[in-house]
């Protein structure tokens, strides 16, 4: 996609953080929305901000209910006569020791970060094929390219996500179709994904931090503006990037996993462990 100006995009986690930030730059460029959150009072936020000179439609869904989200696909394309851009972005996050999280913790995370952005896929890219052009992004996380600890949950399913996307790519281009794909790492991006993380009490022991200043710490680490992350998706889909990295800080992960592919997790936690409060 070259251009967004009168095409139509449809976004899920539009009510709040790097969501609502692309809504609003998409909405500047001319582009109709299709917003969905399960938030809904967010939501309506993200659709008066969006303005009145582009068509707006909102939707209170949660991504992990695979019919609600092809119903809403369905949805999008009656309401606005077609769909062009899919921005899989809902998410959550978990933290805790992988020995302590049940099974319920992980199931709950996929079903929102990895199942949610499969249907989210599956449930659009016909529409997206049938329209002409079109470009799925997927969020996944700089923590989709390396692990830290206290993070499986979400670590697996950022992985789970690039996986998913840089396939979903090289079978989008095998195929010769007119839809591409792009898979985002974001660094710390400042949102509310801290404040909405579950965070369990082994943290605590882990790291000798109250869970409030482990979610503190948390917060100090999201540097970067979300409107800075939607400039740059919004500049990957243009230029067809198979990979984008958002912030200083993924760019220096990143490396670190290409110089150090195993011995950078001996890094990452020392550091985690100087820091122990
Ligand atoms: N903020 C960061 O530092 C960061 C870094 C890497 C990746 N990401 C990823 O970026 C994406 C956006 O997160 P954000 O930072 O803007 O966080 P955010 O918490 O500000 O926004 C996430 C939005 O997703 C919505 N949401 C959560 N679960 C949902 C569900 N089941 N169904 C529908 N909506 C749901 C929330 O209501 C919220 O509006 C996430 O996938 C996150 O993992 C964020």
């Amino acid at each position: 996609m070259k251009t967004f100006t009168d095409r139509t995009a449809a976004i899920t986690g539009a009510g709040s953080g790097i969501g609502r930030a692309l809504a609003l730059r998409l909405a500047g460029e001319g582009c109709h929305l299709a917003l969905a959150d399960r938030d809904a009072a967010g939501l309506a936020e993200t659709a008066a901000l969006a303005g009145p000179q582009i068509r707006v439609t909102t939707s209170e869904l949660d991504v992990a209910d695979e019919k609600a989200v092809f119903g809403w696909a369905d949805e999008v394309v009656a309401d606005h006569g077609g769909v062009h851009l899919v921005v899989n972005n809902a998410g959550v996050a978990l933290s805790g020791t992988a020995g302590s999280l049940s099974l319920d913790d992980y199931r709950w995370i996929m079903d929102i970060n990895f199942w949610g952005v499969v249907y989210g896929t599956k449930a659009f890219l016909p529409h997206l094929e049938a329209a002409g052009e079109g470009h799925v992004v997927n969020l996944s996380s700089i923590f989709g390219v390396a692990a830290q600890p206290l993070m499986s949950g979400y670590n697996a399913s950022k992985y789970a996500v690039r996986g998913f996307t840089e396939s979903l790519r090289q079978d989008l281009e095998l195929t010769g179709s007119a839809v591409s794909a792009t898979c985002v790492h974001p660094g710390g991006i400042r949102t509310n994904i801290a404040k909405s993380a579950r965070v369990h009490a082994s943290v605590t022991a882990a790291t000798g931090k109250a869970t409030d200043a482990a979610t503190a710490e948390f917060e100090r680490m999201l540097n970067t503006t979300p409107d800075r992350a939607a400039r740059t998706i919004l500049d990957g889909v243009r230029r067809n990037q198979r990979r984008v990295l958002i912030g200083p800080d993924a760019w220096v992960i990143d490396s670190m996993v290409r110089l150090l592919p195993a011995t950078y997790q001996r890094i990452v936690t020392g550091v985690v462990r100087s820091r122990r409060g």
